[in-house]
């Protein structure tokens, strides 16, 4: 009998797990695409580029413990691409638990990330095996940057910002509404304290000056990855999004409002047509593929201590593309056993900072510069 393949990409049929699919096959590794929907993703699969030489199988199930159990079992990796993560995550992380695979996600909900690292890391460290999560655009590339900074000895407040361009896809705006309804924390003294709200701000973007309107972004990871890492004091990220109407952070602070004023007490099942409804008013259909010369993002962290300042900025282009290739660089070295520990570990800590950032300019999605004063 022939091996079972090593990855399974549940949410295949997704704008972002056929992207998976598509480096999975560039890295040459074996996989499942999984999903509730069997003629859509063999529809989907069949738009992937060059998908005539990968080594896959489709694969239909329900989204119950018990069934993504038994589709997960003699496998070792999990790509989860299945949002928003706070509805549909657990059920995922636990089948891979129980099936002995290791699990990554691409994650952006700051409460998913304090879920996996406080309540999944110990039990997957427990059973020698990994759970990551945010392996995606957001926040792999910050997390790259941090950890160059901190190369910098010294240095203890990393200060994260991001500017993107992109095309939200369904899944991702709705996860961007869902995270509404839960607090954010940005990191002080080596405490989570909580943001009261949401809150704005002008950033200034690295190299061109241009001053930009950010949010808080719900928290973001990297406060989360960074508050067991004692190097780390202080942390916080500010996210500016560009859109056609430039009116993303007027949306997310009226839906906040709305939140607060009219939802809050509803239970979750009512609760979550309405969160859908509004992320449907902003994106109601699946993107095109991204345009590599119009999705250019900055991501970038300057970090200071008391007598040193660092700075590492990443240009790239194209999140979602970026976000298959991390998902599969990942699931590559995980597959080869080359990792950096069991339980939970950052993307960029999984695999090594420079290793991620150098599979990233392999392939022309990005570059980073560095700046050092000391
Ligand atoms: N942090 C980052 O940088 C980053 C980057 C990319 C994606 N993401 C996140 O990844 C997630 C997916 O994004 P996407 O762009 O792929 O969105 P998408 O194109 O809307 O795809 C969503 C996928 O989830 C599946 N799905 C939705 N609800 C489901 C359910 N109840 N049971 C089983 N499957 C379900 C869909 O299946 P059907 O096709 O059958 O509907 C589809 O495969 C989002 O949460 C997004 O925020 C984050």
């Amino acid at each position: 009998m022939s091996k079972p393949r090593p990855v399974v990409i549940y949410g295949a049929s997704g704008y972002t797990g056929r992207l998976v699919a598509e480096y999975l096959r560039e890295y040459n590794i074996p996989f499942v695409a999984a999903g509730r929907n069997k003629a859509k993703l063999q529809e989907v699969m069949n738009t992937v580029p060059g998908i005539e030489t990968a080594d896959y199988e489709i694969a239909e199930v329900d989204g119950s413990v018990e069934a993504l159990t038994s589709l997960f079992e003699g496998r070792k990796v999990v790509c989860n691409t299945v949002g928003p993560f706070l509805r549909y995550g657990p059920q995922v992380l636990e089948a891979a638990l129980r099936a002995g695979c290791h699990y990554i996600d691409t994650a952006g909900e700051q409460a998913h990330h304090l879920s996996v690292v406080d309540d999944w890391g110990p039990k997957f460290a427990a059973a020698g095996l990994v759970v990551s999560t945010a392996v995606s655009m957001q926040y792999a590339l910050t997390d790259i940057a941090a950890r160059i900074v901190l190369e910098t000895p010294g240095i203890d407040t990393l200060e994260l910002g991001e500017y993107v361009a992109n095309v939200p896809t369904i899944g991702s705006t709705q996860s961007m509404f869902d995270v509404i309804r839960k607090d954010a924390y940005y990191l002080e003294d080596n405490v989570l304290k909580k943001y009261n709200g949401i809150l704005q701000q002008e950033i200034t973007v690295p190299v061109s000056g241009q001053v930009v309107t950010a949010l808080n972004w719900g928290g973001t990871a990297l406060p989360v990855f960074f508050k067991d890492d004692r190097r780390v004091r202080n942390c916080r990220m500010f996210v500016a999004m560009k859109n056609e109407k430039g009116d993303i952070p007027q949306r997310v602070r009226e839906a906040e409002r709305m939140f607060k004023v009219m939802f809050q007490w509803l239970p979750e099942d009512k609760l979550y047509p309405v969160l859908d409804q509004v992320a449907a008013s902003m994106t109601s259909s699946t993107p095109p593929r991204e345009n590599r010369q119009v999705h250019r993002s900055v991501d970038w962290c300057t970090g200071r201590g008391n007598n040193v300042t660092a700075r590492a900025v990443i240009h790239s282009t194209s999140g979602y593309q970026i976000t298959g290739l991390v998902q599969a660089y990942a699931a590559m070295r995980l597959v080869g056993n080359t990792y950096n520990g069991v339980g939970f570990l950052s993307p960029a800590h999984l695999v090594g900072h420079r290793e991620l950032m150098a599979a990233l300019e392999a392939y022309g999605l990005a570059r980073v510069t560095e700046e050092f004063a000391s």
